[in-house]
């Protein structure tokens, strides 16, 4: 960890933050997780970056604690991310999961959280990076695609990936009916990948990612 944020672990599972931007099915699966014992963790706070992201009513309707931050309330970037540092200091958190968040963070950010922070992409990256990964991987006319868990670093959709698999584009496949396999394939992914970083079972040396005793 980067200087100014203490790991200062309290007792019981480790503190999780989610960050979200719209519907906030990851959300759902990583609670689901958490409930089942899959996870061994709890939520110490999601975060909302715009008020209508169903995430936070999710968030809200399982007890969680869930705040909406506006961007825009903060007179820069790095200001917005510092009052989010605080946020999760506060609440000992020790990962950050990004789970359809619409917002580049900074490298100052990512720093802070350099090898704690997980993206999840409906992709598998390095292709179809961006906003429409499932849009353009079906516009392309590929034959397989599927979901990618990284840790985050400075480039987008970019970090060394943590979890992969392939999902097979059927016949008259449509964009609703991928995503819907996609995010079925995610609801799984996640949670998994976070339960392996949260273990300390992810070891990364330049791009590539072993996770201990898989
Ligand atoms: C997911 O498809 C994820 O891969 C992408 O954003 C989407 C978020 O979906 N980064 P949800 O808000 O978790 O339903």
């Amino acid at each position: 960890m980067g200087s100014g944020y203490r790991m200062r672990r309290r007792p019981g599972p480790p503190a999780i933050a989610v960050l979200c931007s719209g519907q906030g099915t990851n959300l759902h699966a990583i609670l689901n997780a958490i409930r089942a014992g899959r996870l061994r963790a709890r939520i110490g706070l999601v975060i909302v970056d715009r008020p209508n992201a169903f995430a936070l009513m999710r968030a809200k309707r399982a007890g969680v604690e869930a705040l909406y931050v506006n961007p825009k309330a903060f007179p820069d970037r790095a200001r917005f991310e510092r009052h989010l540092i605080r946020l999760f200091a506060a609440r000992d958190v020790q990962v950050v999961c990004l789970a359809g968040f619409m917002r580049i963070l900074s490298p100052v950010f990512v720093r802070r959280f350099r090898q704690r922070m997980l993206n999840i992409h409906p992709a598998l990256l390095p292709a179809f990076p961006g906003a429409h990964a499932v849009r353009d991987a079906l516009a392309w006319g590929v034959r397989v695609t599927g979901v990618t868990v990284h840790l985050v670093d400075d480039a987008v959709d970019h970090g060394p990936i943590v979890l992969q698999e392939a999902l097979p584009i059927r016949r008259h496949e449509t964009p609703a009916s991928l995503l819907a396999r996609l995010h079925r394939l995610e609801h799984r992914l996640y949670p998994q990948a976070i339960q392996w970083l949260l273990e300390g079972r992810v070891r990364v040396k330049g791009r590539t990612v072993t996770i201990r005793g898989r």
